[in-house]
């Protein structure tokens, strides 16, 4: 019998309606750039979160321009937890800042809040907190120790959009919030982020940092608007054993753009900003519309995979629950890597870049982004033994069960 490829990251978010409004923007390059979708995301944001919404082509850029718009001085110091994204310390050591990582907790994936109380220093600026996988971190406690030691707090949500179901305590007490709208974030606007300001003096400067940044590429923008059209078909012909082929032609062709960049893996990040192109925004604005049965989806999976995590034994971690809408529902195991490598004869395709490294992916080189190896132990034993399994829109929940049936003998 043939199956669909149970996945993280072949379009997670792309339907057959996705397709269609993408390939309509193609076919009107004068709204690629500019148009009312940046403003209506804008003020859409604006009025959910309660603050302001700075806009750009990507997540890491607009953490970046946070950090200029922060002012940061070469030598002043950013806390980040170790397991986290390469995009992270580039971007703060983009600004010539220092990137301190901290340890976390096992069960939560999330920076371990003594270990942030340590790591304060007279240097400190930033505590960037995140809510890894749609986890929540333990920000009232993180808060209180920013204004302690007189530091902002940056929520990174670029995992987890929350919606008046929750979780509540996400995106309530950061001074600035971070989101991405990459290809599997919490919504999807094939890529963009947002900056969320709390703190006026510093929305001024945001919006001088918004208004310097430059357009996209026109064929940049054609390659992204390409991409659901291009994985939606790879999707289709891995159930036939043709999606590898399919993919690597439409890559001689120039249709993917990586996720990263190869100097990105190797640290470095271009200090120059680029605009949230309209289309984007016109995606991500749509996928915003759906946050609610989008984000249900995910708690129906979370809930799914926990009930039969717990009827079987499995190790789960205990800072889950069944109302997380989860972006993966992690868990541990001993053979995590063997697992994943055997699931792929099955056309189960659990690789997500989160696994094996405490700066992610693995290909990122972890001694060019700071991180002192052996110094964050939790979070290396973690991405070891770590396999997430996927809640994303496109997967539905008889995969779930067949992913369930074929996962369970080899834990
Ligand atoms: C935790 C975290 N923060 C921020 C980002 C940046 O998002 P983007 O890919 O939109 O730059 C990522 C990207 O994977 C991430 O995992």
């Amino acid at each position: 019998m043939l199956h669909a490829p149970i996945h993280h990251t072949f379009a997670p978010h792309v339907t057959f309606r996705t397709v269609l409004r993408s390939l309509a923007l193609i076919l009107t390059p004068f709204r690629w750039k500019r148009g009312a979708a940046v403003e209506s995301l804008r003020h859409a944001l604006a009025d959910t979160f309660h603050a302001e919404a700075f806009l750009f082509s990507s997540g890491r850029e607009a953490l970046l321009a946070l950090l200029k718009a922060l002012d940061l001085r070469a030598g002043e110091e950013v806390i980040i937890q170790g397991y986290t994204c390469v995009v992270l310390p580039n971007a703060i050591h983009a600004t010539g800042a220092v990137t301190v990582y901290v340890d976390i907790d096992y069960h939560s994936l999330n920076m371990s809040v003594d270990a942030v109380e340590h790591a304060f220093t007279p240097r400190t600026r930033a505590v960037i907190c995140q809510h890894t996988f749609g986890i929540p971190s333990d920000v009232s406690a993180l808060r209180e120790l920013c204004d302690r030691h007189h530091a902002v707090l940056i929520e990174d949500c670029a995992h987890v959009m929350p919606d008046p179901s929750g979780p509540s305590a996400i995106s309530s007490r950061g001074d600035f919030i971070l989101f991405s709208f990459g290809r599997d974030k919490a919504i999807s606007g094939i890529t963009g982020g947002a900056i969320l300001s709390r703190k006026s003096d510093v929305s001024k400067r945001l919006k001088e940092e918004e208004d310097r940044a430059t357009d996209l590429s026109s064929l940049r923008i054609a390659r992204l608007l390409a991409y659901p059209a291009t994985y939606f078909t790879a999707r289709l012909l891995f159930a036939v054993g043709l999606g590898r082929i399919f993919l690597k032609c439409a890559q001689l062709l120039g249709l993917l753009v990586p996720i990263l960049r190869r100097e990105e893996k190797r640290g470095y990040m271009s200090p120059l900003l680029t605009r949230l192109p309209n289309a984007c925004a016109a995606l991500a604005l749509d996928s915003f519309r759906h946050l609610r049965p989008i984000n249900d989806h995910r708690r129906a999976l979370t809930r799914f995979y926990l009930a039969e995590g717990r009827t079987r034994g499995w190790s789960l971690l205990s800072s889950i629950s069944e109302d997380l809408p989860l972006q993966k529902f992690p868990l541990f195991t001993k053979n995590a890597d063997r697992i994943r490598r055997s699931l792929k004869r099955q056309n189960i395709h659990l690789d997500d870049g989160w696994t094996t490294c405490v700066v992610c992916p693995p290909s990122a080189d972890p001694l060019l982004a700071a991180y002192d190896p052996q110094s964050d132990p939790e979070a290396e034993a973690a991405c070891e033994k770590i396999l997430t399994l996927p809640t994303h829109p496109t997967m539905t929940l008889s995969q779930a069960r067949r992913l369930t049936e074929i996962l369970d003998p080899l834990l």
